[in-house]
């Protein structure tokens, strides 16, 4: 942790493009980067696998709290890196529609969020680090250098999450991602704790009808603006 490095928050619902942004984000400047959902879907994963109930919060804290979690970035993996779970390849695992249901009712606890925010502020370090969730900007790095919020029509994230699924030859019903999709975003954004809201300084970018080239070109924009690159 060096309390010193700058960070950019990047935070807003799945089917943003947000990790696609935040990756290249991270290539563009040479920074860090912490995909904070990946906690929250490996503590979903480790709760199921040792047969902890998901609705049990001081259970699944203090898994949250002990659990041997390990990234290593991999050019070549899907998401740039690989994440060990207790030495375990856990990387396909915690993508699954499932692990992020899962994810989403783990992260709902205070006593769980509590569990992993050193966790994620250790991952402040130079020369800087592109923080990729829902309440960087807001709980994780309040003072973040550059607060981005990317947002996109619930229909527009079904349709894109869709073709994804597609193209790994997965065949879901659109209406069954977009009603999953409503049901998720009414959760992260109801619930008590670090709901899922912009936060006071942040720069909203509507994804909508922009295609990820023109959204990281948007945000590249905000970075120099904001004098980090
Ligand atoms: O970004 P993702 O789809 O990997 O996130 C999975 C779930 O974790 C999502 O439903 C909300 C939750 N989450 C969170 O509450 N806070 C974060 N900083 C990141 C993810």
């Amino acid at each position: 942790m060096d309390a010193g490095a700058p960070v950019i928050a990047v935070d807003g619902p799945s089917g943003t493009g947000k990790g696609t942004v935040c990756r290249r984000l991270a290539q563009a400047l040479g920074w860090h980067f912490l995909d904070s959902g990946v906690l929250y879907r490996a503590v979903g994963l480790a709760a199921q696998r040792a047969g902890v109930p998901l609705n049990a919060e001081q259970p699944v804290a203090a898994l949250a709290a002990n659990i041997d979690l390990r990234f290593v970035p991999d050019p070549h993996a899907e998401y740039g890196m690989t994440v060990l779970l207790d030495g375990e390849d856990i990387s396909a695992a915690i993508r699954t529609e499932e692990a992020g249901g899962a994810a989403s009712q783990v992260a709902a606890f205070p006593a769980v969020r509590a569990a992993l925010l050193k966790r994620q502020r250790a991952f402040r370090r130079r020369p800087g680090l592109i923080a990729d969730g829902r309440d960087m900007g807001t709980v994780v790095f309040p003072d973040a250098a550059l607060k981005l919020f990317l947002t996109a029509s619930p229909e527009e994230r079904a349709r894109r999450r869709h073709n994804q699924l597609k193209e790994k030859g997965i065949d879901v019903s659109l209406r069954a991602l977009l009603e999953d999709i409503r049901a998720r975003d009414e959760r992260d954004r109801g619930r008590a704790i670090s709901p899922l809201v912009p936060a006071a300084d942040a720069r909203l970018i509507d994804t909508t009808a922009m295609d990820v080239e023109a959204v990281v070109n948007e945000a590249m924009r905000h970075v120099r603006e904001q004098g980090l690159a």
